[in-house]
């Protein structure tokens, strides 16, 4: 097993690998220091079936499994039991972070996708912490923000702020939650900044419009060209990447080609020692957006 890294910023593709034949212990520890080190990893060119993304999810950690019992959920523009998933533009975000336990990893196979579908990006949030100027860094050490979601908004192109949550809106429509601006990642001891356009209201210690330029300033150091690697689909791609490390984005709406990705997601991580619990609590009461 070899990596041929994907960008500058972020990625590596496994090359040698074979995502068909189950891994020994050895390589399931040597996958897990690949993902820590490049934050996402990338299989293509195989016959993957979900039966394999499974398996491959499954060397990293303890599987999410839904109130139903099911451990995927699709994100498709493709009408399916009357429902559609995933239309529209999706702002830059980490899963879950209007909760207590942000998502560790999440997974996607393209289950089918044409090759004009629109692509996933993603920006490297620990590569931007590590270059933050170090009155900047000392400035964001001691802030926290607000993040938060509104379950019943369907649009995945609007930013949170607790300033438009209605005085009569109900106890379960909005999840918030206060989380330090540099985070410790408990998986691989990495420090990341968890502050993202989608769902950071405002940072609490700050009058609104310094904490709003703040963020923009962050905002604007996470998001450049420089530190972004923008994923575009073939069929039976399967990437993992790691959810604290990364934000990720879908950059347009999805339009009509086809687009339709398998998403498993991880409740923990497998250390060589054991395992670290991580359960994804929140995301059950609100709408996940991938
Ligand atoms: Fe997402």
């Amino acid at each position: 097993m070899k990596v041929e890294p994907l960008s500058d910023a972020l990625g590596a593709e496994l090359v040698e690998f074979d995502i068909k034949r189950p891994c020994t212990l050895e390589e399931r520890s040597l996958l897990r220091r690949f993902f820590c080190k490049y934050h996402l990893l990338l299989v293509r060119g195989q016959d993957v079936k979900a039966e394999d993304q499974t398996r491959f999810v499954g060397y990293f950690g303890p599987m999410h499994r839904r109130a139903d019992g099911k451990q995927e959920t699709f994100i498709s523009n493709r009408v399916e039991k009357g429902v559609a998933t995933g239309q529209s533009r999706l702002l830059w975000h980490q899963d879950g972070t209007y909760g207590i336990h942000p998502g560790i990893a999440t997974s996607l196979l393209a289950e089918d996708v044409s090759p004009d579908a629109v692509p996933t990006l993603f920006a490297n949030a620990v590569r931007a912490l590590e270059q933050l100027p170090a009155a900047l860094r000392s400035r964001i050490e001691p802030l926290h923000t607000v993040h938060g979601k509104d379950a019943y908004l369907e649009r995945t192109d609007v930013r949170f702020s607790v300033d438009n949550i209605p005085d009569d809106a109900p106890g379960e429509q909005f999840v918030t939650f206060e989380q330090p601006i540099i985070y410790d990642t408990p998986h691989s001891r990495q420090k990341t900044l968890l502050v993202s356009e989608f769902f950071t209201s405002h940072v609490v210690e700050l009058p609104r419009e310094q904490s709003e330029d703040l963020l923009q300033d962050l905002f604007s150091r996470l998001y450049a060209d420089g530190n972004v690697y923008g994923h575009k689909w073939q069929a039976q791609d399967v990437i993992i990447w790691d959810n604290m490390a990364l934000h990720h984005c879908r950059p347009a709406d999805m339009g009509t080609a086809t687009r339709r990705m398998r998403r498993q997601s991880l409740d923990g991580w497998f250390t060589n020692d054991g395992t670290i619990d991580w359960p994804e609590t929140v995301v059950a009461r609100a709408r996940t957006a991938d």
